[in-house]
């Protein structure tokens, strides 16, 4: 195929690495058989050569397959989401005066206590939302605080790395970021997989065999882009 013939493809065509990026779902149900453990051993070498600010590779992956101990941190983060909802959900009756307070703390936390996530803390704290979802091997990224630029960045395109590899290898996957509540406050996992400066969770990733097809394209919002090219501008959608 000559340039003119292979561009013409492409622009009726898409590649396998962008079928793999459109295709791409979050799996929230998995089959209990473990993944073969060279496919997580080349899911992380993906995650080693991610691109990163300065080239400082800001990361350390730690790698559970053991589903005790993903049960116990499991565990763990639904205590924390019934902890945070009972303090946050003030519209209980007779709880009003927590008003103040849940107002604070919203205020300080406005990221991880959007209304979005806190829906999703309270079903956790229900038991109506998993965690893992039953994912036999999951990959926590902690980050080097010490990274250049911004290592929480360099992380999630490692993450992003690992998790398109996984998929192009048949696997499912879904980021955790809520297992953040585990590393963080009283009764902390940094002790348990021994990190300490200058390491910091990040967010962790689930991988396993899906049960049934999640994969394929749903709709995206559609974000405006400015274009500027030969001194005009357009927007395109
Ligand atoms: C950094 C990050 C953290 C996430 N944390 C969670 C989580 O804790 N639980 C969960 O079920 N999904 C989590 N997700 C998955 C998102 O909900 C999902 O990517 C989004 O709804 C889009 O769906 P899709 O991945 O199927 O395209 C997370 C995604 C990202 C990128």
């Amino acid at each position: 195929m000559d340039k003119t013939e292979r561009l013409e493809w492409l622009n009726n065509n898409r590649t396998e690495t962008e079928e793999i990026i459109l295709r791409r779902r979050s799996v929230r149900l998995y089959k209990k058989e473990q993944v073969p453990e060279f496919m997580i051993k080349r899911i992380l070498e993906t995650g080693r050569y991610a691109p990163s600010a300065g080239n400082y590779q800001p990361w350390k992956f730690v790698v559970v397959r053991d589903g005790k101990i993903i049960d116990q941190l499991t565990d763990t983060v639904i205590d924390k989401c019934k902890s945070l909802k009972k303090i946050i959900d003030y519209r209980r009756p007779g709880f009003g005066w927590l008003r103040p307070i849940a107002n604070l703390l919203i205020r300080l936390k406005s990221n991880e206590l959007h209304p979005a996530p806190f829906g999703a803390i309270s079903m956790i704290a229900d038991g109506t939302l998993g965690l893992y979802h039953g994912a036999p091997t999951v990959i926590f990224i902690f980050k080097d605080v010490r990274g250049v630029s911004n290592p929480d960045l360099d992380c999630g395109i490692a993450g992003q790395n690992m998790v398109l590899a996984a998929h192009s290898l048949g696997l499912g996957t879904c980021w955790v970021g809520f297992a953040k509540l585990a590393f963080e406050g009283k009764n902390n996992w940094n002790d348990f997989f021994k990190i300490k400066y200058p390491y910091k969770f990040i967010s962790s990733i689930g991988i396993g065999w899906c049960k049934g097809d999640p994969d394929g394209m749903i709709p995206r919002q559609t974000h405006a882009i400015d274009w500027y090219e030969d001194n005009e501008s357009k927007t395109i959608f």
